[in-house]
């Protein structure tokens, strides 16, 4: 599977763009400025981010696809039949098809991404490869409660939280994520989960920060999205990707900096910049394997198993309810 083609943006509903304005501007009213990270993820930022996980660079993606395909007998043994597979922060869904062949007769696929139009593409595509699937695609915020169908109560779900988008969370928001997913997918429920663990810090800095320069582009590309979507005025010219690692909280974290001195307006609201000065726009925790098991039992889950590549540079845990 090689990208969706062209996927139409529909823009954001009234509410949606709403919560977009005030998160930017309360966001850049601070004395320490940033953005929530799910804002990244207009069709052209669920594009880029698709390329992002192309690049050489960037060991995730095929590490986690090549353990995943390593795994899936394994996977296959320990996970409930005729489960659903409820998937958080779904994308393309390029990895869903092997996640769902290692399981024993699926019943069904419910992706949930904040992504609307590109889920939907997504979705649409998945369905097509897999014809005898129920595919009920959920758009929305997957750090709020999200009801699934009634149906689906009394009915084995196994949750797919695939990416190390787990690692976008500050541990604490992690823990609370997991509860919830706990709670979702109810006493039987299960959880796998895969997370990018700590390494040399050349390593995790050129991941996300390639030389083709498609992560700049990428995070670049908020900027556009506030001044197609609010009104702003953003100059992508006067801003750079800026890329650090804290080893102290163990994190890379993406930022935009300011070129110069400058003044922003984003409808009818200005905000300054100094020279230097930066918008905090993403972090990705890097785990121990023992630390990231601490933080899934935190949120009432037991550890069922863990697996690592070769190399260790990434983990895909088991979790289950019981
Ligand atoms: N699972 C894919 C994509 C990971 S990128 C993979 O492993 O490659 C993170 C995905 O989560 C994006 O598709 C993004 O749109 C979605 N996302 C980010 N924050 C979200 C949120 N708060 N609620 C729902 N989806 C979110
Ligand atoms: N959660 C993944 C990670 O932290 C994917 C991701 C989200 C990402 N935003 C990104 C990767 C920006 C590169 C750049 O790696």
């Amino acid at each position: 599977m090689d990208g969706l083609g062209d996927v139409e943006e529909t823009g954001l509903s009234e509410a949606e763009r709403e919560t977009f304005a005030t998160d930017v501007i309360n966001g850049l009213s601070g004395a320490a400025k940033s953005i929530p990270c799910k804002w990244f993820y207009d069709v052209r930022g669920s594009e880029l981010f698709e390329e992002i996980t192309r690049l050489d660079e960037y060991y995730p993606t095929r590490t986690e696809l090549s353990l995943l395909d390593d795994i899936a007998d394994d996977l296959g043994d320990r996970l409930p039949e005729r489960a659903w597979v409820i998937e958080f922060g779904s994308g393309s869904s390029r990895k869903s098809d092997l996640f769902l062949d290692a399981l024993n007769d699926p019943r069904g696929y419910v992706p949930i991404d904040v992504a609307a139009d590109y889920l939907e593409a997504a979705a649409g595509a998945l369905s097509e490869r897999q014809p005898h699937l129920q595919v009920r695609p959920i758009a929305g915020d997957f750090t709020e409660p999200i009801d699934l169908p009634a149906d689906m109560a009394e009915q084995p779900k196994v949750g797919f939280f695939p990416g190390s988008t787990i690692g976008n969370f500050e541990p604490p928001q992690a823990t609370r994520f997991l509860a919830q997913g706990r709670a979702m997918l109810g006493d039987g429920g299960h959880m796998v989960i895969g997370v990018d663990l700590k390494k040399d810090t050349d390593r995790l800095l050129a991941a996300y920060d390639d030389a083709q320069g498609v992560t700049a582009d990428f995070n670049l590309n908020l900027l556009d999205r506030i001044n197609r979507e609010l009104g702003g005025e953003f100059d992508r010219e006067r801003f750079r990707h800026q890329v650090r690692y804290d080893p102290d909280e163990g994190r890379i974290e993406m930022h935009l900096e300011s070129v110069d001195a400058q003044t922003v307006r984003i409808d009818g609201h200005r905000f300054e910049f100094r020279a230097g000065e930066t918008i905090h726009t993403e972090n990705s925790y890097k785990y121990a394997v023992e630390d990231f098991a601490g933080v899934a039992r935190a949120a009432g889950w037991t550890i069922d198993h863990h697996w690592t590549d070769a190399e260790e540079l990434f983990s895909v845990h088991l979790l289950a309810a019981a």
